[in-house]
């Protein structure tokens, strides 16, 4: 069976993007295949949390692939920081990973021109530890969202060097994947680019928000003053809202609006009270559950003591195989 392994970084409540891009194909994904669901808390130290922060990150999240679905009984869900294995990983990926191919990274770049005075050499080598995480268990398959398929190439990569330098098959070669046709992108409400938690506010929608904070959010999403010209093509912000119909609503839904837009007929506001109530329904199991699980402490001890150990179990397995193709041996 095909082996898969995905990871949110812990920065705290997941969103429609998480959703949509991650989380709903690993719950489909748990039924088919060996999956490592992972909480990347490892990855969310580039921006130095406090250490409350990072643990009620961590449980944050813990809590929300629960509620969304995600069953720990079917798949292995663990946090990244309990498997050590992957740090150690980390560490001889990065004997032959090369400063320019680091530098070239295009969230690498963002992040330079975004938090310029928090260069760190954790974000240069966060596809590194991206790729640890996923041939750790010899994965083929990562549900991620279309953002990620840079990081997934650097992955085959730096799997395929070592491979190659010790001349030996330890590592099959992971792939983006996803249910629907197409790597999944969900825009921010702010007619910019993606969902994303550090866009500034209004820009995403949580799963834990309720239902009049999806309201609101969605209202105050940006629009432009309408069509003038029947089938022009539509501008990013209200193309963006289109495409969040697309995963939340009806074929039906979409196609209505679609046409009021090229008959120059469409109110944004119609459209708008539309979207957030799909958007309400499409949540609301995964909201309802998300306060009972965060309440039941025992519970979310024992799902991540137990996702730890058959996460070890697996990862142990590849770094025996790589501590002794190294040439790491006892006398
Ligand atoms: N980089 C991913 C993101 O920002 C998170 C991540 C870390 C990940 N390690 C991973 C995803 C391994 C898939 C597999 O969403």
């Amino acid at each position: 069976m095909e082996t898969v392994v995905s990871g949110i970084r812990s920065t705290g409540k997941l969103h429609l993007g998480n959703y949509y891009g991650a989380i709903q194909n690993f719950v489909k994904m748990q039924h088919e295949y060996n999956c490592y669901f992972f909480i990347a808390d490892l990855h969310s130290l580039t921006t130095h949390p406090t250490p409350a922060d990072l643990h009620g990150n961590v449980k944050q999240v813990l809590v929300e692939y629960l509620a969304a679905g995600i069953n720990p009984e079917t798949a292995t869900i663990y946090i990244q920081s309990d498997v050590p294995e992957v740090a150690e990983l980390y560490l001889y990926l990065n004997m032959n990973a090369y400063l320019g191919e680091l530098e070239r990274s295009t969230s690498f770049k963002d992040k330079v021109r975004t938090q310029p005075d928090n260069v760190n050499a954790g974000l240069l080598t966060y596809p590194v530890l991206m790729a640890a995480d996923i041939i750790i268990h010899k994965a083929t398959k990562v549900p991620v969202g279309k953002d990620q398929e840079q990081h997934l190439e650097m992955a085959r990569t730096f799997g395929n060097r070592f491979n190659r330098l010790y001349n030996r098959d330890v590592f099959p070669e992971p792939y983006a994947f996803n249910f629907s046709e197409k790597l999944v992108k969900i825009p921010g409400l702010d007619g910019k680019g993606k969902m994303g938690k550090s866009e500034g506010e209004g820009n995403a929608v949580y799963l834990s928000d309720p239902p009049e904070a999806i309201r609101k959010k969605v209202m105050r999403a940006v629009t432009d003053s309408g069509p003038t010209v029947e089938n022009q093509k539509k501008p990013e912000e209200i193309q963006n809202l289109f495409d969040i119909i697309k995963v939340v609503s009806s074929p039906d839904t979409y196609t209505h609006f679609d046409h009021l837009y090229n008959t120059c007929q469409i109110r944004y506001g119609d459209l708008k009270k539309q979207l957030a109530e799909d958007i309400i329904i499409a949540t609301a199991p995964i909201r309802e559950r998300i306060n009972d699980i965060a309440n039941d402490t025992p519970y979310l001890r024992q799902v991540a003591r137990h996702g730890a150990i058959k996460a070890r179990e697996s990862a142990s397995k590849t770094m025996r195989e790589v501590r002794e193709i190294i040439g790491f041996k006892s006398f």
